[in-house]
């Protein structure tokens, strides 16, 4: 059994690319295999905390296994909130159209917010950055209006898929499927035909991934 949390950083909702492909995994997912419970994070129905001076100091005292203040714990505590909600899943599923070459700008906010030291990575002079997480998986969902296809090589303008990927690797997270659906801008006909083959890959990683967990959980 599997908690799975779904995050959408697509305002698009029902009209968006990526999360029309994103709810056909996670249909063929749980329609496949158990999962205990499947969580919906919508990032443009959240109010994320700030990063600001007062988390970067706790973040430091962290590191430097300082005592916190009043104010830095309080901070602290505002966002340690959302990376123990984001830790305490073993699947994720990110559904991400690309922005400016990159991600938009309430997933990187959020991503911020939830990679906190000695919660899902630690630092230390002797060996350096290890993430923490373990035993979790990632099903990234791209859309974008040209295609920047996926790796190993990616597009070198492309920061969506790389900067993801180096993300989930830092905290942990090896296990990484990823689904591309472009380009967007396209003729209908040509959309059409990369909605259906997303579409299909989705259904298909759906089923390998239920298995893959059912076979961990036995
Ligand atoms: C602010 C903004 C920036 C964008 N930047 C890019 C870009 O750099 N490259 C690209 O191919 N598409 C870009 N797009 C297009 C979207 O990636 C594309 O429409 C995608 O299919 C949207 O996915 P969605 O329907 O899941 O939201 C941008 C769209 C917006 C709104």
């Amino acid at each position: 059994m599997s908690h799975l949390l779904y995050i959408e950083a697509s305002p698009g909702e029902l009209n968006s690319h990526s999360s029309q492909v994103a709810s056909r995994y996670i249909e063929s997912r749980t329609q496949s295999g158990p999962v205990t419970s499947v969580q919906r994070l919508n990032l443009w129905e959240e109010t994320l905390p700030a990063f600001d001076r007062k988390v970067i100091e706790a973040k430091f005292a962290v590191l430097r296994k300082k005592e916190f203040s009043t104010d830095q714990l309080e901070a602290w505590t505002k966002v340690k909130r959302f990376a123990d909600e984001f830790c305490s899943a073993d699947e994720y599923v990110l559904s991400v159209p690309m922005w400016n070459f990159s991600v938009p700008y309430v997933l990187k906010h959020y991503i911020d917010v939830i990679t906190l030291a000695d919660v899902n990575w630690i630092w230390s002079p002797e060996s350096g950055y290890k993430g923490l997480l373990k035993d979790k998986s990632a099903t990234l969902i791209y859309s974008s209006a040209s295609d920047y296809p996926l790796g190993p090589d990616y597009h070198p303008h492309d920061f969506q898929k790389p900067y993801l990927r180096k993300w989930l690797n830092f905290i942990g997270v090896e296990d990484i499927q990823e689904i591309n659906v472009a380009p967007t801008l396209a003729a209908p006909d040509t959309l059409a035909s990369v909605k259906a083959n997303a579409t299909e890959v989705a259904q298909q990683l759906g089923q390998s991934a239920a298995a893959l967990h059912g076979q961990h959980a036995s």
